[in-house]
């Protein structure tokens, strides 16, 4: 059986020749369910639109993307949007949450959505806010919070549906250096439950949080390493 992300020969060209940018070379790629695994690389080397691939915001120009088995490239818009809601989880740099918002409403709006009733879904978004360590900040909007703590409700609401995948892009990119490791230990918490977690980064520091790690340059892995070093097995 693959893992639940299967992809073989992406190629992603954005734009026309002759201005045609290659942003993805062929990229071959496996990730098993519970392995948290990190994408590094220089600005501009392809990591956002990988992300973007394989989270199924987008599609390849070429190659061949399996999602949970599914062969991704033969979806239709409404099958990749239901796919991304029910099955994958977004951070990201900036956080994205509705400002003027409470911490509740921003986390229980993947629910609202999913058809989820009022009683259940005030019940799960407490114990997921719980999980990230904001019990105190429930009625909070984003400007109330501090930037981590606004991530650690962007993480609450990535996790909310249960998803399969978490993509991160970025997560820590506007963080401070004690914020950071605070997201970093919900990653590895969350992963040492058995959540599979994909998270981009530019920091090795942050990286080295993953129990492997893919360089990706020009388009192309050029690295793709387990990394041991951190790894703590309970
Ligand atoms: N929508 C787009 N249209 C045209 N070119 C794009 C688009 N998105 C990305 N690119 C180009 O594709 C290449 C890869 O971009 P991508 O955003 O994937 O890089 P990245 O590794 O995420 O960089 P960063 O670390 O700066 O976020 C870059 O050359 C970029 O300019
Ligand atoms: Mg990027």
């Amino acid at each position: 059986m693959s893992g639940i992300i299967s992809a073989k020969n992406l190629i992603k060209i954005y734009g026309e020749s002759p201005n045609e940018t290659v942003a993805l070379n062929k990229v071959s790629l496996e990730v098993k369910k519970g392995e948290f695994v990190a994408i590094i690389g220089p600005s501009g080397s392809g990591k956002s639109t990988l992300m973007h691939i394989l989270g199924c915001l987008d599609k390849p120009t070429s190659g061949e993307y399996l999602f949970d088995g599914k062969l991704a490239s033969k979806l239709s818009d409404n099958e990749f949007a239901k796919i991304r809601s029910q099955k994958i989880g977004f951070v990201f740099q900036f956080f994205n949450l509705l400002p003027r918002t409470t911490s509740i409403k921003n986390v229980q709006l993947p629910l609202v959505y999913a058809g989820v009733g009022k009683q259940e879904r005030l019940k799960r978004t407490i114990q997921a806010l719980k999980e990230v360590g904001l019990s105190d900040k429930l009625e909070s909007t984003p400007a109330q919070l501090s930037g981590g703590q606004q991530q650690r409700v962007a993480i609450a609401r990535a996790l909310i549906n249960n998803p399969l995948v978490i993509f991160a892009d970025e997560p820590t990119g506007n963080l401070d250096t004690k914020s950071s490791a605070e997201i970093m230990a919900i990653f590895k918490k969350f992963n040492r439950e058995g959540r599979t977690i994909i998270m981009i980064t530019h920091e090795a520091d942050i990286a080295k949080n993953a129990s492997r790690i893919i360089t990706i340059r020009d388009g192309q892995i050029v690295s793709d390493k387990k990394n041991r070093s951190t790894r703590i097995r309970a």
